[in-house]
């Protein structure tokens, strides 16, 4: 079986006696080592998937399993990082990395070190004893990823990440997540409604659409990992995903270009 595995997972809200569908039907299975988009418009149910297999928010119908076990509640082996960074505040960068590992059997000068490598990994050594007030957005996400890292997880689930970043340091930051990312070999699943993003980054994307929120298609992206967003390839890969947005067939569509 499959490494993440979803079967005909749905979701409901109820408020005010009504009640909303926001996630319907959704099958799918994500491989160990896979980058995942989850790619729509707002509203398509992108958030409540990733926080459903994060197990922030459990899905009421179907079933959602990580390694064959049933998700009933978030697991520490996994990291979530939003689009407003988390940092706190009071800390400097360095201990605002040091945060996931305090828990942990390292001793006070190994959190210290490995904290300081991960800053470094996302090339923040000099901002280490700085505050999160001092540094730009695109400066306080790279210490969120450095604190993802830092706990070595096996999964991270990204919702929107780059949401509020200015679209250069967007592109500067997507490059670093693709070169942290392929080296670390982590499974990502990756929320945005930014076409080229998902185009640039995912090995599959999961096209969605709302009302209610439902997968329309999975498209494997063919291309290396390093590309180039002017190539003849790339924007053939986004206009399929242009097209998909556009069809009306409901049918779950597995894509491979
Ligand atoms: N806790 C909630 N209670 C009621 N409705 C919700 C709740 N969370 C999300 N929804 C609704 O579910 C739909 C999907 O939301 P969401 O997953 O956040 O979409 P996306 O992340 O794709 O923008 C939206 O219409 C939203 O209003
Ligand atoms: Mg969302």
């Amino acid at each position: 079986m499959a490494y993440i595995h979803i079967e005909n997972a749905g979701k409901t809200f109820v408020e005010n006696k009504r009640e909303f569908t926001a996630l319907e039907n959704v099958n799918l299975d994500i491989e160990k080592g896979e980058f995942i988009c989850l790619l729509g418009p707002s509203g398509c149910g992108k958030s409540t998937l990733l926080n459903a297999i994060a197990g922030f928010d459990l899905v009421n119908k179907g079933s959602i399993e990580i390694e064959g076990k049933k998700v009933s509640a978030p697991n520490t082996k996994n990291v979530t990082i939003f689009q407003n960074y988390g940092l706190l505040p009071w800390r400097t960068v360095q201990k605002n990395v040091e945060l996931g590992i305090e828990n942990s059997r390292l001793s006070r000068k190994e959190r210290k070190d490995k904290a300081y490598e991960y800053l470094k990994l996302v090339k923040l050594e000099k901002f280490a004893k700085s505050f999160p007030r001092q540094l730009s957005g695109g400066m306080k996400q790279r210490v969120a990823i450095a604190r993802a890292l830092c706990v070595d997880p096996d999964i991270i689930f990204m919702d929107e990440p780059f949401g509020a970043l200015d679209a250069i340091t967007r592109m500067k930051l997507q490059d670093d997540i693709l070169d942290i990312c392929r080296n670390q070999k982590k499974t990502i699943i990756f929320v945005t409604h930014d076409i080229e993003e998902a185009v640039y980054l995912a090995d599959r994307i999961v096209v969605m659409t709302p009302n209610p929120g439902k997968i329309k298609g999975v498209i494997k992206v063919p291309l290396h990992h390093y590309r180039d967003r002017t190539s003849g390839d790339f924007l053939q890969v986004r206009d399929k995903i242009f097209e998909l947005f556009n069809m009306k067939a409901d049918d779950n569509i597995e894509y491979s270009i």
